[in-house]
């Protein structure tokens, strides 16, 4: 098993690439087995999701060929509507393929997903949704399995802004009889892209980015080309760890209006962030200021998965911070390992209460999920002393090499 290790405290300077985003890739992968057709995308990271996505269009009989960050998914010969029970345990987001496996084949089974290491995680949104379209589902013995002669246009609404959900009505609707309304749909720049792609492909969607999206349902779709968005919470990771170490570094490959909450809370904290076209730079004095209260919302408003970073930036803050988490209700999970580190925090249900200290420390730590294990190579790099992080593998689900990325920023960091 690989491990990470930081030797802590150097002052962080220079300028790193984003990778594409992760959760635009997995729906736009889904996406692809909408046509009887070629689809290339470029800006794919080499990730461990992105592989068991790739491995899921392989068991559905698509021919997937990869060729630096760019993967060419050729879809005439999907021959099978049955995910194999190993892949939908190894990423929980391959749900997302239900809704165009459905459009596709007219059926699809698969284990359903259960619970992870940040929460309960429903599908009850996708199930009452895919149902409003005309979808026969069943939910027996573990598996889910739909069945669908047509799918027909529906109003949905949505009791709760799911980015899953969201996409799943979208990928399923846009080959079916009809207009589609979802209302209070999630608004993530996510789903922008994934329309975005599915408008390539000559579906008629239009709304995304807003709560309300309109789907006209077509006859056939075919293959396209598209980039991925940058992946604004490895962004939202870096900026955090920057301003943990001090000095100034530069993004690039990022839309600063995806992550204008992120900005709006680090220049709370006293960062110094310029905003320029293709990119961003933060200059941080070492000297961090404490937030009140930082409430993680649906987007626009401050995201989840920025949350632990951020707790790990304001343990180092000069006063009393408070983080209340509303999407996930278990996602502080990594809080015990960064009081290893020597961080003050108090957990209580979704609220966190974290008192600024003067330093982390080096320590033997354990990444218990993606977010929390990015917060704890974050903590490592501003550090006296030597951090030693396991359970890497989780880390890079979403990170494509957090190692060398933060090494070209000038920390001390690598993989064993
Ligand atoms: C996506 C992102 C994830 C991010 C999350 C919220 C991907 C691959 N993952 O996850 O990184 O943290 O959005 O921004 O894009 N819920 C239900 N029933 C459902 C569906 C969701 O109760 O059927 C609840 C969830 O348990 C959670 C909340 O709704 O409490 C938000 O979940 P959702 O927006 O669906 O997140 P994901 O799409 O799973």
């Amino acid at each position: 098993m690989s491990k990470l290790l930081i030797k802590g405290g150097k002052t962080l300077n220079g300028s790193v690439r984003v990778q594409g985003a992760k959760n635009s890739v997995l729906p736009i992968l889904a996406a692809t087995v909408l046509c009887d057709d070629i689809s290339t995308i470029h800006g794919c990271p080499q990730l461990r999701d992105v592989s068991a996505a790739v491995k899921i269009l392989e068991c559905l009989g698509c021919r997937v060929k990869r060729e630096g960050d760019t993967l060419t998914v050729d879809a005439k010969c999907v021959s099978a509507a049955d995910l194999p029970d190993s892949l939908m345990r190894r990423m929980r987001s391959s749900i997302t393929f239900l809704g165009a496996i459905t459009a596709r084949c007219g059926r699809a089974k698969m284990c359903s997903p259960g619970g992870c290491e940040i929460g309960i995680r429903p599908i009850d949104l996708h199930i009452k949704a895919l149902r409003e379209l005309g979808i026969r589902v069943y939910e027996t013995g573990g598996y889910t399995e739909t069945e669908a002669d047509r799918i027909k246009g529906a109003d949905i609404h949505l009791d709760f802004p799911s980015v899953g959900a969201t996409e799943n009505i979208m990928l399923a609707s846009c080959l079916g009889d009809g207009k589609t309304t979802i209302w209070n749909a999630a608004k993530e720049p996510e789903i922008s892209d994934l329309q975005d792609f599915l408008c390539k492909m000559g579906a008629k969607i239009k709304g995304a980015g807003s709560d309300v999206i309109v789907i006209d349902g077509v006859k056939k779709l075919h293959g396209a080309e598209h980039r991925v968005i940058p992946d604004r919470i490895v962004a939202a990771t870096y900026l955090c760890t920057g301003a943990m170490c001090g000095g100034e570094i530069n993004l690039t490959n990022i839309c600063s209006t995806h992550i204008k909450s992120v900005i709006s809370v680090l220049k709370d904290t006293g960062m110094i962030i310029k905003e320029e076209k293709d990119g961003i730079t933060l200059k941080s004095n070492g000297r961090i200021l404490p937030i009140d209260i930082l409430r993680t919302m649906p987007y626009p408003g401050f995201p989840t998965d920025a949350q632990a970073p951020f707790a790990a930036l304001l343990s180092l803050a000069e006063g009393t911070s408070v983080i209340v988490e509303n999407i996930f209700e278990n996602r502080f999970k990594y809080c015990g390992e960064l009081c290893r580190m020597g961080a003050d925090i108090k957990v209580s249900g979704r609220a966190a209460v974290i008192r600024g200290v003067k330093r982390f420390y080096g320590a033997c730590v354990t990444a218990m999920d993606l977010r929390g294990g990015a917060a704890l190579v974050a903590a490592g790099a501003a550090a006296h002393g030597e951090t030693q992080i396991d359970g890497v593998n989780l880390i890079e689900r979403g990170y494509e090499s957090i190692e060398d990325d933060l090494a070209k920023l000038g920390a001390d960091i690598k993989k064993d």
